[in-house]
């Protein structure tokens, strides 16, 4: 899913790949060596579903377009179904403001610490607050010796032996030639594409692997997954979340299609919620072939994936940090206070889904 899937030019072909491509952001060709800044190619947003219109319509008792249901499932508002994606389902604005702001501290401040892993642990090893050393402007350094284990450093056992990174001030950061160039931890959170709780997820072997150590997911979390995994789940079933992934989507980044299967009962549902800029969201069907439905996400909706709609291919073509499309205005606010004005300066370009799992 992350970078390993080579697009062959078979898959350039599948109307999922067509979808990709229509939405996924491109540049001016007239920009590309001028010194003015880039300018996104247009988009056409015309064919996106926005369930925040169809919440409109719903509230105004009109009539929602053909192929939508919407279920009352106790939460403030409706839960929106399709016809022909039957397991799907779509909750507009299922996060306060203030849950939203909650759950970006965290994604950003606990959810990367060991043993959660990150997308960073193949390189440098297990990372300790690195969005605080991000906010302090640190640098994370490779040691050229290997110090004794009550250094603080992160031990990383790669393909070339026991490397030791640990971070430090920026000014004192130098590297040797027995050593790695050093990286500040700012570009380090720019580059946090992803983090597991629970469970860990392992994406070489594409499998948990419940070896690994992990602490469980925060009982906070477990409660907020359950309540919106309701209208997806069997009757007088809980949903018991086991792991979760947290995706982190910076401009330009996507998450091509795919499907999430490595979970043992596709009868329970992903719960997938999404935080900051608003993002394009393709649902597909069970081939690459079937043409996918355009959806906006904005922070704070909610999805259900379960039963027929775990077979569904699915992806992130697109996420939008620009004023106009963004729509974080309500994150602005509740972030105003100084102490947060580093989740706010993240937030503003980017994008984080957190999606839940119950895998046995
Ligand atoms: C996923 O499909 O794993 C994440 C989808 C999203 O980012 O909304």
């Amino acid at each position: 899913m992350y970078g390993t899937e080579k697009v062959s030019e078979d898959a350039e072909r599948t109307a999922f790949r067509r979808a990709e491509k229509k939405y996924k952001l491109y540049y001016e060709d007239t920009f590309k060596s001028s010194k003015k800044k880039k300018q996104p190619k247009p988009v056409d947003l015309s064919e996106v579903l926005d369930f925040t219109a169809v919440l409109g319509l719903y509230k105004q008792n009109i009539q929602l377009p053909l192929g939508i249901s919407a279920l009352q499932c106790g939460f403030n508002g409706p839960v929106f179904c399709l016809e022909n994606r039957p397991g799907f389902y779509f909750i507009p604005g299922a996060l306060s403001v203030e849950e939203q702001c909650q759950w970006i501290r965290e994604s950003l401040s606990s959810f990367p610490q060991p043993p959660n892993r990150t997308n960073h642990n193949a390189i440098y090893g297990p990372i300790d607050d690195l969005f605080v050393a991000a906010k302090e402007k640190k640098v994370l350094v490779e040691e050229s010796s290997v110090p004794s284990l009550d250094s603080g450093a992160n031990v990383c056992v790669g393909n070339g032996g026991s490397h030791r990174w640990k971070f430090c001030e920026g000014h004192l950061a130098t590297s040797s030639r027995k050593t790695s160039k050093p990286v500040s931890a700012q570009v380090l959170l720019r580059k946090l594409r992803w983090s597991t709780l629970g469970l860990q997820f392992d994406w070489s072997k594409r499998n948990y692997d419940v070896s690994l150590p992990h602490n469980k997911i925060p009982e906070t979390l477990c409660q907020l997954a359950k309540r919106l995994a309701a209208p997806a789940m069997p009757v007088g079933e809980e949903f018991q979340p086991e792991a979760a992934i947290v995706n982190y989507f910076g401009l330009g980044d996507t998450l091509g299609g795919h499907l999430d299967d490595m979970e043992a009962d596709w009868s329970k549902p992903i719960v997938s919620m999404s935080l900051g800029c608003k993002a394009i969201f393709l649902l597909g069907g069970k081939s690459r072939e079937d043409s996918p439905l355009a959806m906006f996400l904005r922070s704070g909706d909610a999805v259900l994936m379960a039963g027929e709609a775990r077979e569904c291919f699915h992806g992130v073509p697109r996420i939008f940090t620009d004023n106009e499309n963004a729509e974080i205005a309500p994150l602005e606010l509740q972030f105003s206070h100084e102490d947060d004005c580093s989740f706010l300066e993240y937030i503003r370009t980017s994008r984080i889904n957190i999606n839940i799992r119950q895998v046995f």
